[in-house]
């Protein structure tokens, strides 16, 4: 299901947008070519140049360029290649999609837009993207956008974030501003707050931006993990999203990416059950001419619904090149 395109002069896009593996998005500050350069060669889903807050305000315009040289320069291989710009309510936002899309459109996946709150911001930027591909000659509606939810108004909004575009590809949870914006008692990001014994404090969150994902067809990405030396925690928290139905994660270090494409996986003993429903449910199926109800694969009763969860993970085993 696609959202309607409502709004006139945003793009329309024919088709769904194409399920790109996103198990790993490794963070990179946009003014750093030397981690640029290196982020190139490593096993990283996506890669996102920043603008925002790995950039310090001086640097801000000055990182545009160096981003647009790396993209031009090329060498990211089947990586998704993604800028994170600054938020709307700077006054950096339109400076950097217009010098960021303007040099590298042709070799730009997506734009990430930080603390996104209402639907409109995402329609505006859908607007200048619009325009710039038209102006620059590059496939209308190709540029997707990455929606970041960090902060109470954002959340409230995230279905219609969501829905407000055929260009977004993913919603991803901001974890470290949406704690401050909330007041949470706690400083280590993606760690449960001292004090709330009682659950995953996340929980609510998480599931708001899943199901918003999963109503309009979007990925859900999960946020930084900030003790980067510990890579069990790393693990452990990841995998508390990856089991909800998340489709990958921020990394900050190169140490966290295997862990990420690991933990967002199907596990190999899933991916081969998964085939193996697919197949028999295929073989009993056009035995029977046609549709038909529940079967058995060995002790295990499969039904419609059983091949539809076979294909969710079928499907992320092959994006995975399992
Ligand atoms: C990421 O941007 C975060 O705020 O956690
Ligand atoms: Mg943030």
């Amino acid at each position: 299901m696609s959202a309607p395109n409502a709004t006139p002069g945003t793009t329309p896009r024919t088709g769904p947008r194409p399920l790109r593996a996103r198990r790993s998005n490794l963070a990179v500050p946009g003014s750093n070519p030397k981690m640029i350069e290196k982020a190139k060669g490593l096993a990283a889903d996506q890669v996102f140049l920043d603008l925002e807050d790995a950039v310090a305000p001086i640097a801000k315009e000055g990182a545009r360029a160096t981003i647009v040289a790396a993209l031009t320069e090329g060498g990211w291989g089947n990586k998704v290649r993604t800028v994170r710009v600054n938020d709307w309510t700077t006054k950096w936002t339109f400076g950097d999609v217009l010098e960021v899309v303007g040099g590298a459109g042709a070799d730009l996946d997506c734009i990430m837009l930080p603390k996104v709150q209402t639907a409109e911001q995402v329609v505006a930027l859908d607007l200048l993207l619009t325009q710039l591909e038209t102006a620059h000659g590059f496939e209308p509606g190709r540029i997707g956008i990455e929606a970041q939810i960090e902060n109470a108004l954002g959340l409230t909004n995230v279905n219609a974030i969501a829905a407000a575009s055929p260009r977004v590809e993913a919603i991803i949870f901001g974890p470290a501003d949406f704690m401050a914006s909330i007041n949470m008692k706690s400083l280590v990001v993606g760690e449960q707050p001292p004090g709330y014994d009682v659950g995953d404090a996340y929980h609510y969150i998480l599931m708001q931006i899943l199901m918003a994902a999963r109503a309009y067809d979007k990925l859900a990405i999960d946020g930084p993990y900030l003790q980067i030396r510990d890579v069990e925690g790393f693990t452990r928290v990841a995998s508390r999203s990856a089991a909800l139905g998340f489709d990958g994660k921020w990394v900050l270090h190169p140490g966290q990416i295997d862990a990420a494409n690991e933990v967002y996986s199907p596990r190999q003993e899933d991916y081969d059950h998964a085939e193996n429903i697919l197949d028999a449910y295929a073989h009993f199926t056009s035995e029977a001419g046609g549709a038909r109800g529940a079967v058995m694969l060995g002790d295990e009763m499969i039904d419609e619904a059983s091949r539809k969860m076979a294909l969710v993970i079928s499907a992320k085993g092959r994006a995975a090149g399992m």
